[in-house]
Parts: structure tokens; sequence; C-alpha cells
């Protein structure tokens, strides 16, 4: 199990985030999101939420950063920061967990608001019971 990211990782993933929430595209529920997704190799990529008019269509700003992630060839991941302007913590949604789950594995989860403050855990913790390759 890798260790926690430090103080200073967390400010600097968050930091990212919070830039990343500025170019969602939020026009139908205004809830903007941002989020910072580690790769094991210190490398950063962001994303953002992509709302569509048929509201089915949107991508949260998790979803965004791993799949940006895997086309520019990462592979390995331990953290994901997750922000968004809310009194309570925003976790990732069911279909984001999942997604999470099967392409970075027990990832660290960091969730805060736009002031730094929230809360972490493991990706197991929101997902402790799941469905992957194990079961085929
Ligand atoms: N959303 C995210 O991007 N990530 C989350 O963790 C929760 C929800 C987005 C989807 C949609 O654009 C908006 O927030 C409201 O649900």
């Amino acid at each position: 199990m890798s260790a926690p990211p430090s103080a200073g990782e967390l400010k600097y993933l968050g930091r990212l985030a919070r830039l990343a929430r500025r170019r969602a595209h939020a026009p139908y529920s205004g809830f903007k999101v941002g989020a910072a997704l580690r790769v094991r190799n210190g490398e950063i990529v962001t994303g953002c939420n992509v709302e569509n008019a048929t509201y089915g269509l949107t991508l949260c700003a998790e979803r965004v950063a791993v799949f940006k992630a895997l086309s520019e060839g990462f592979r390995r991941f331990d953290a994901i920061t997750v922000v968004a302007d809310s009194k309570r913590v925003t976790a990732p949604c069911g279909p984001c967990r999942q997604i999470l789950w099967e392409m970075c594995g027990d990832i660290w989860v960091r969730m805060e608001n736009l002031k730094g403050q929230g809360q972490s855990c493991r990706l197991k913790d929101l997902l402790p019971l799941p469905f992957d390759r194990r079961n085929l």
C-alpha cells in the first residue's frame, strides 16, 4: 500500500484541481468540479466536469482526468484530489468510483472545498466490495 501524499503534495494537487475546476463546463447544474490525478512517476493530469444538454452524456471531472491520463499513455496512479465549492465534501459518484477502481486501483482520494479543507481516504473505503476482473 502506498504512503499517503504529504501535506505539500496534497496542497499542490488541490491547487491544480482548483485551476481545472475553473475550466468546468457546467451550464446546467452550475456545479463546477475539478480533479487532479497523480501518476506514480509524479506527473499530474487534471480534469473538469463537462456537461451536455442531454444531461446523461455529462462527464465528471474524475473520469475526464482518468481518460485524459490513459490516452496520454499513463497507466499507474496513486492519488486523486477532487475539488468543489460545497459545504459537504464532494465524493466521487458511483460510476466514477467504478472507473477509478478499474484503472487506478486502491488510490488515495482527497476531497476538498475551495479553501483546501476536506478529507482523505482510500478508494477501497468508498467502494468496499467492488466488481472487477476477479469476478469474471
Ligand atoms: N460531478 C463531478 O464532476 N464529480 C463528482 O464527483 C460529482 C459530480 C459533476 C457532474 C455534473 O456535471 C455536476 O457535478 C452535478 O452533478
